[in-house]
């Protein structure tokens, strides 16, 4: 294998920034399961704030933040409503049935985004027979529909429809800073009427670790609960909230880099052969290189570009994924594009 020229398997790879390794070591700590924690205090508000919530809590992952809010909405047999391929559904080790006891009920989206009224056709109110709807999940960004973004009439929209029917929405917002640099408006106009949202701060925001839960006071009160029952009352956990401070203080503006590496990345890949890449779908940080008219599957692909020194994930039999992250600079971009189009050449 040559040298790697870019690495665009995920945007969890990134590295924490010296400010955040700074910030980790000089972090004023405390047990905050016992006492709080005024550093993870602080965390919280500014994650609560940026969501147009009341407050938040310091989860370790994502997948952690979205089974305890799983936890804290569902009583066992309770159904959710989401689209069949957000990331809980195939990639969180089944916590919303096997902890929280849901049950699913997945819907056909088109670039990640459910026809809303085909969600409120699906809500049911329960009775002897059925299971009754107790939560709708969204995701935005949507992964495995490659970085797309849900605005803000659709999510106004669905607020609209999930409050008529008292089932409360949880938004799986790993990326939803993505999704609000690229619309260009407030995260909490995205988030702030959903019954919960989950801010990942381990991925374009290159903190080590870490989500926030965010919801109403009184939901985040139960959800403290959840979270010990799942041993996540970690004790000096300031250190690793003092570098989600500084990814929610100065790191959510540049994400517009990460798109803008991305477009190129798609427009250059769009240039060497049209029929890879839907250029309406590049709406943020990740790219979809579809592997069916070249006739090789996705991991030959990926085999043969991480040869020549670009780094992909296959998502799919036929489908790989680039994501752009801090990492991986303009110049990085310019190299791993012409390796790309090398290795395309040879199937053309
Ligand atoms: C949409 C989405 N939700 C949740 C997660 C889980 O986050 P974590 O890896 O921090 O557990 C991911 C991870 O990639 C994701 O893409």
């Amino acid at each position: 294998m040559s040298d790697t020229i870019a690495d665009l398997r995920s945007d969890t790879i990134t590295q924490p920034t010296p400010e955040m390794r700074r910030a980790m070591a000089e972090a004023v700590v405390a047990d905050y399961a016992r006492d709080g924690c005024a550093t993870t205090a602080r965390l919280e508000q500014l994650a609560a704030n940026l969501t147009g919530h009341e407050a938040a809590l310091f989860c370790s992952s994502g997948t952690m933040g979205n089974v305890v809010a799983f936890l804290t909405h569902l009583s066992p047999g309770d159904e959710i409503i989401a689209e069949r391929d957000s990331h809980f559904l195939h990639f969180e080790a089944a916590g919303c049935s096997a902890l929280a006891g849901g049950i699913t009920r997945p819907l056909r989206g088109r670039a990640g985004r459910m026809d809303l009224e085909e969600v409120a056709a699906a809500i049911r109110p329960g009775d002897r027979l059925h299971p009754g709807t107790g939560l709708i999940v969204v995701e935005n960004t949507h992964n495995l529909a490659g970085g797309t973004c849900l605005d803000t009439g659709y999510m106004s929209r669905l607020w609209e429809i999930a409050a008529a029917h008292g089932v409360p929405v949880h938004l799986d917002g790993a990326r939803v800073f993505n999704a609000a640099v690229a619309l260009g408006v407030p995260p909490s106009e995205l988030a702030g009427r959903c019954g919960s949202v989950m801010v990942d701060l381990s991925k374009g925001l290159c903190a080590p670790y870490g989500s926030l839960l965010c919801g109403s006071a009184e939901f985040i009160a139960r959800a403290v609960t959840m979270r010990q029952r799942v041993g996540g009352g970690t004790r000096q956990i300031g250190h690793m909230a003092a570098a989600g401070i500084v990814a929610l203080e100065s790191m959510i503006e540049r994400l517009i880099e990460d798109h803008i590496s991305a477009r190129r990345l798609a427009e250059g890949i769009y240039g060497v052969r049209a029929d890879l890449v839907d250029l309406d779908l590049v709406q943020t940080n990740m790219v979809m290189v579809k592997t069916g008219p070249l006739g090789v599957s996705a991991a030959q692909l990926a085999e043969r570009l991480a040869a020549a020194g670009v780094r992909c994930h296959p998502v799919a039999p036929d489908r790989v994924r680039f994501v752009t992250h801090r990492d991986v600079g303009s110049e990085q971009i310019d190299r791993a594009l012409n390796a790309i189009a090398e290795v395309l050449a040879a199937w053309l």
